[in-house]
């Protein structure tokens, strides 16, 4: 069976005088019934590894390819694992359009992930203009196709479908929308990789997430968690959504 995932992406956003929401978080949602992640900026994962307790797991927002070497500014997968991290979050759309990685680059950040033992959060998700002209689906297929190793499973890889017109706008697709995502991203994971391992990955959707929409995002096929941005920087807020989750 597949469990659930309440992810929280920090991006730019968080200073050592942040790490008290980190204590609130986990006095907030006790034992949980599901997972909880949260990705800081890759400076704070160490010293919220060190006080995020057995409840709260931290994760990077993204990692190089290469193990290590010549590549000044960036953070390898093992060096994420080893500050204390178990997931790292790839293809994020900001990722992808500030730094231009695409979908190949996106798999082989994946198998670094993978290489090094972490859970790569592998990012999806539509522009306004693409779904407009009714190409969104497409897009998803092609992004899922390149950006998903061949060697995914229920335990390595989790999917996560952001619209990029819903991320940090207040806007979110209709329930419709999401379910209709959902159910195809299930279904090219398990025609591309057999029922047994596309049918365990978790598949969470973000894009203004908040304590007001959670639940019934949670109540849609094929949603097995969020990955929530804005919200999820105050404890207060996060943990109204992971309590959602673990009553969905
Ligand atoms: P948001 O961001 O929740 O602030 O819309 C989501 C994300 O980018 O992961």
């Amino acid at each position: 069976m597949r469990g659930k995932l309440a992810a929280g992406n920090w991006k730019m956003n968080g200073v050592a005088a942040e790490l008290s929401e980190i204590e609130a978080l986990a006095a907030a949602i006790g034992t949980p019934a599901c997972e909880v992640l949260i990705c800081p900026p890759a400076t704070l994962i160490n010293r919220m590894a060190a006080i995020s307790g057995d409840s709260v797991k931290i994760g990077g927002q993204d990692c190089h390819a290469a193990a290590s070497g010549a590549h000044t500014g960036d953070v390898s997968a093992a060096m994420l694992a080893d500050a204390g991290a178990s997931h790292v979050i790839v293809g994020h759309s900001e990722r992808r359009a500030d730094h231009g990685e695409d979908d190949a680059a996106v798999q082989a950040k994946a198998l670094a992930a993978l290489a090094a033992g972490l859970v790569a959060v592998v990012c999806v998700g539509e522009t306004l203009e693409e779904r407009e002209t009714g190409r969104t689906l497409g897009v998803i297929a092609t992004q899922l196709d390149g950006s998903v190793p061949d060697l995914a499973s229920g335990d390595t890889i989790v999917v996560a479908y952001e619209p990029v017109w819903a991320i940090g706008t207040g806007l979110t697709p209709t329930l419709a929308q999401i379910g209709e995502v959902h159910d195809f991203i299930r279904a090219n994971l398990e025609a591309r990789l057999g029922a047994g391992v596309g049918g365990t990955i978790k598949l969470l959707y973000g894009g203004s997430v908040k304590p007001g929409n959670a639940a019934e995002i949670f109540a849609v096929s094929n949603v097995d968690g969020a990955l929530v941005g804005g919200a999820s920087l105050k404890a207060a807020d996060f943990g109204a959504i992971v309590n959602a989750l673990a009553a969905a």
